[in-house]
């Protein structure tokens, strides 16, 4: 059975409720649910966490026993030379997703410190990106 974890960073967990017409009106816990349902051979993990170094930790835990993560690093995309690390120090793949298309956005979101070290970017599907990313270990 292989192994997938799903990393959101911070202020995903206010998917839902925030800003429904950037990121949609389903909470994450509703897709997640969906997501276990549809895909019965794979081993799911979800972690979200609001604080970058609590974010490098999971990495490093996860990083050299799981098939595939799944990283929306969130706005630390775009500030966080530690993940942008962490994920060129772990072995599993990663690959990046975003719900929005970040290209469609203000200029600070164009860059990413984490697509230079991902196996692939996934973005501006909705939370269709995910499952996605998820597809491509499969
Ligand atoms: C995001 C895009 C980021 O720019 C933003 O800071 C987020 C969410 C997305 O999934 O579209 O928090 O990663």
């Amino acid at each position: 059975m292989k192994k997938i974890i799903i990393i959101n960073g911070p202020n995903l967990n206010l998917l839902g409720k925030r800003e429904p017409t950037i990121y949609g009106n389903l909470t994450f816990k509703a897709y997640y649910k969906d997501i276990i349902e549809k895909y019965k051979d794979v081993s799911f993990e979800y972690y979200q966490s609001n604080h970058e170094g609590d974010l490098v930790d999971k990495l490093h835990d996860v990083g050299f026993a799981y098939d595939g993560i799944v990283l929306n690093a969130a706005a630390y995309t775009h500030t966080s030379v530690a993940l942008g690390d962490a994920v060129k120090a772990i072995e599993t793949p990663v690959v990046e997703v975003h719900i929005s298309n970040t290209f469609s956005r203000e200029a600070f979101r164009h860059n990413s410190y984490i697509s230079p070290h991902a196996k692939g970017v996934i973005l501006g599907f909705g939370l269709q990106s995910y499952e996605l990313a998820i597809q491509s270990f499969l």
